[in-house]
This record gives structure tokens, C-alpha cells and sequence, in this order.
């Protein structure tokens, strides 16, 4: 275990790695397994779920990704002391253990220099202004996806009694006898909004109705976590909350369930180029809504006692027609995976995004491939493709920057994409994974 004071040192270095290229050779099948990490976005509210207690909050399976060690940064800020545990190191396989204890809250102030990196971080807000009667969180940046405003965050919390106003790009927050239950329905789903204003909830006087809430997966792991801490919750898994808020929340230990996207982007790599792989630690369920079109396509996935089971052998790839929803519909945050594979589909295929307005970004980077796609408002329309040629490609956000590597691992010849740490922020150890698998993948170091 690490001394526990600030961010442990294994978190430095991730984001040092800004210039790095990865290094494609396509055409190469993948044969073999593949250990699916810990989801990031469960990771990173659960993660700031240790502020509403002062007592620890150990969290395993917690995966080795940039936007995680930004999120230590700013929690060390704030005064939660972060530890390691166990098999920690960075090259650790299946996930890391992290303890993290809120003892006091040493500041309530998220600058933006931190904030400004990564939109979670946002997610302190509700949590600080719970515990402590007062927040300053900056305005916060991520990938260039929208315009991505916080204003659902900011009224759920005032539904709870806070007064918040905006200066200077700071949200200034405060309730000085502390949060009250209350009542709010969100205009749309919003995750993060969901999970902020959850977690105030729980340490707020009396009973909070939270209605059109999220259902993804992440936001009912963290339920389950806040519930083990001692918050009252009931509705999981459904569009409305009842939140009894509890005077203090205790400890607990949780695991963090296993990344969705990440299982959904590597059985659309296998879908684009052939072979067999079994995702170990994968839970099918979490996948429905991709599981049926990679079948449409001619892709068999089935469910192992390890995980699950991807494979595709010989046959042309079938075009599908898809939008994005929110969960359970199929995922934006898999958009991207999505597109490049149908680059290479026998016919027209049509990709609907509705929950960002600016996710098509990988569009002419793919256009650089030889791919073949028109965008109309929402939808792209990709005509297929005998075959993608490498070249070299600009990774613009988290996801669409691993599309191009999928895109890169089926395509002709050698493809670059460059500004990796986009894909630093969210994919644990992916060359060495694919590598493992037999793709010929190497990050050039800058
Ligand atoms: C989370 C995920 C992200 C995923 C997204 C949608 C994390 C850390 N990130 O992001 O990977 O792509 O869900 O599944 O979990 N909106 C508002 N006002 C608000 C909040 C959101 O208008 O106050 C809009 C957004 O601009 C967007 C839509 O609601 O159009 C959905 O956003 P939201 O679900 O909040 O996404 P995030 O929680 O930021």
C-alpha cells in the first residue's frame, strides 16, 4: 500500500503521455483472450462517492486510465487521501484497488485547471455541497463532443435547496444548513446529472424524488455502492428514485463492474477483422443492445463462464441501420466503433447520433481511410467499402480516437493516429491487449 497522502505515485506519468502515436500494421486476425477492465465511467463517480463520508471507501477492479488519475488529482485536492492496495503497480492485469478517505474536507474549491480536463470532475459538486454547505466548482471541459452543458446538474441541486450562481466560469454553490429532499424531474436522461444529484441526495433532510433518470449501468453500480455506504435508494434500474437522505454515510468496500464500451469495442475489432476471441471478465447483458446488430452482420457471440465469446470467420460483413439512445438503447460512446466497422460492410448502412450534436469528428479522419460516408444532420450514411487503406489520422475525442485504431486494424498497409492520450483517458493497456491477440499494433513514443 502506498502512504496514502495526495494521489499515489502510480497515477503520475498517464498523463505524460501526450504526444505518443500508435502504430498500425492491418490485416492481421485476432485469435485469443481478451481481460476487460473495470468500467471508467463507474470508476470515476464511485471515486468521487468517497467525499460524502469520512470514513474509507475501498473500491476494486478501479482500472490503470489518465481521466482516473486526473480525478486522484482533484480528490487530493479537495483532501481525500488516495491509496493503493494489493497488486496496484501500473501494469497490474485485472484492475487496481484504491482506498480513498474523505477524513475532512480540506478545501471545497475544484479549480479549473484540473476541472477543465475532464467533464467528470464535475461530479464533485453535489457530493462537496452535501458534506461541506458550499462548493466552487469550475465550469468543466472533456472530449469536443457538443456544447455539453451542466444546467440539469445545477436545478436538480437547487430542487435540493442550494443556491448556486455562475462568476467567472466557476459555479458557486452553498446550503448552509445543508441539502433538503426535494423533487426533480430531468428535462432529458443525463448520467451525470443523475449521479450528482443522487449523491447529494443521500446526505441531504428527508425524502428526494428524482424523476427521468438515467439507467445506465454505471449509475445503478453506484447506487448499489451509495447503498452499502448506508444511503437509502429505491428504484434502481428504473427512470424514478426515491432518495431517504441519511445524516452521515459510512465505509464499504465495492467493485467496480466491468467497462460495457470497452467490451463493445472489442467485439466490433474482432467484427472488423476476423477471428476469435473471448472477453474475459465481458457481462453479456451489458452489451444487449449491440449484441443483436453485430449478429445482423454475421458476427456469433455467445456467453462463456469467463465472459463472452466474439468471433466471425470468412463471410462479407451485412450493413445495419442504428441510433444512438440512451441505455438500454445503443450507446454513443460506441458511435464511433460502430462506424468504422460498417466502413467495411456490402452495402448502405445508416448511423443516427442523438445524444451529442458534434460526435461525427471521426468522419473525415475515416474519409482519409477510403472510406466512403455522406453526413446529413444527425445521420451518417456509409457506403461500404471493399477495403479501408492505412494512413495517417488525428484521434480528435476518447472514443473516436479508437475507432480509427479498429479502423487502422482492418484497413491495408500501416496506419498512425496521432494525439493518443485521448485514448490514454479511457482504454487500459489496449496495445498490449490487441497485441496479445496477434494485431500488429506499437505505440511510438515522442
Ligand atoms: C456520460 C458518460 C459519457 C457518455 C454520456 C452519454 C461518464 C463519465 N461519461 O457523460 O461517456 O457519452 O454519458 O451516455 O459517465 N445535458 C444537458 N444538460 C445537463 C447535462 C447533460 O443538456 O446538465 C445533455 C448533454 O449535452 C447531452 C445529453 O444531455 O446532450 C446527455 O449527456 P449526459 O448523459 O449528461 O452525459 P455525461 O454524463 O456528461
Amino acid at each position: 500500500m502506498s502512504d496514502g497522502t495526495g494521489p499515489p505515485h502510480q497515477f503520475r506519468g498517464v498523463t505524460e503521455k501526450r504526444m505518443d502515436r500508435i502504430l498500425i500494421r492491418g490485416g492481421n486476425r485476432l485469435n485469443g483472450e481478451i481481460p476487460i477492465s473495470g468500467a471508467k465511467n463507474a470508476g470515476l463517480p464511485l471515486m468521487v462517492a468517497s467525499l460524502l463520508s469520512d470514513e474509507p471507501l475501498i473500491l476494486d477492479y478501479i482500472p490503470h486510465l489518465a481521466d482516473i488519475s486526473q480525478l486522484a488529482e482533484i480528490l487530493g485536492v479537495l483532501g481525500v487521501r488516495i491509496a493503493l492496495d494489493g497488486n496496484g503497480g501500473a501494469e497490474a492485469a485485472s484492475g487496481r484497488t484504491l482506498i480513498l478517505t474523505a477524513r475532512e474536507i480540506a478545501d471545497t474549491t475544484a479549480p479549473y485547471d484540473l476541472v477543465r480536463k475532464m467533464r467528470a470532475s464535475f461530479f464533485v459538486l453535489g457530493p462537496l455541497l452535501a458534506r461541506s454547505g458550499k462548493a466552487k466548482v469550475s465550469l468543466p471541459g472533456g472530449c469536443a463532443i457538443g456544447p455539453r452543458p451542466v444546467d440539469f446538474h445545477i436545478k436538480g441541486l437547487e430542487a435540493l435547496g442550494a443556491t448556486i450562481h455562475l462568476e467567472e466560469g466557476y459555479v458557486i454553490a452553498q446550503a448552509n444548513d445543508g441539502l433538503t429532499g426535494g423533487h426533480y424531474r430531468f428535462p432529458h436522461v443525463s448520467v451525470g446529472a443523475t449521479e450528482n444529484v443522487m449523491m447529494a441526495a443521500s446526505l441531504a433532510k428527508g425524502e428526494t424524488l428524482l424523476e427521468n433518470c438515467a439507467i445506465e449501468p454505471e449509475v445503478t453500480d453506484l447506487a448499489h455502492c451509495l447503498i452499502a455506504m448506508g444511503a437509502k435508494i429505491e428504484g434502481l434500474g428504473t427512470r424514478t428514485l426515491r432518495i431517504e437522505g441519511q445524516p452521515r454515510l459510512h465505509g464499504a468496500r465495492h467493485s467496480v463492474l466491468p467497462d460495457r464500451i470497452e467490451t463493445g469495442t472489442y467485439a466490433m475489432t474482432v467484427a472488423a477483422v476476423g477471428g476469435e476471441v473471448e472477453l474475459v471478465g465481458a457481462r453479456k447483458e451489458l452489451i444487449n443492445a449491440v449484441i443483436p446488430i453485430l449478429e445482423s452482420m454475421g458476427v456469433h457471440i455467445t456467453e462463456t463462464n469467463r465472459g463472452v465469446h466474439v468471433s466471425r470467420n470468412g463471410a462479407h460483413l451485412e450493413p445495419v441501420d442504428v441510433t444512438t439512445d440512451p441505455y438500454p438503447g445503443f450507446p454513443t460512446d460506441l458511435q464511433a466503433q460502430l462506424m468504422a466497422l460498417v466502413c467495411q460492410a456490402k452495402g448502405v448502412s445508416h448511423i443516427t447520433e442523438t445524444i451529442f450534436e458534434n460526435r461525427f469528428m471521426h468522419v473525415p479522419e475515416l474519409a482519409r481511410m477510403g472510406a466512403d460516408i455522406r453526413v446529413e444532420g444527425q445521420t451518417a450514411i456509409v457506403t461500404g467499402v471493399e477495403r479501408l487503406k492505412g494512413a495517417p489520422v488525428m484521434a480528435t475525442d476518447l472514443r473516436a480516437s479508437v475507432g480509427l485504431v479498429l479502423a487502422g486494424l482492418a484497413a491495408e498497409g500501416e496506419t498512425i493516429v496521432n494525439r493518443v492520450y485521448h485514448l490514454d483517458r479511457g482504454f487500459e493497456r489496449l496495445e498490449e491487449k490487441l497485441g496479445r491477440c496477434g494485431a500488429s499494433i506499437e505505440r511510438v513514443k515522442v
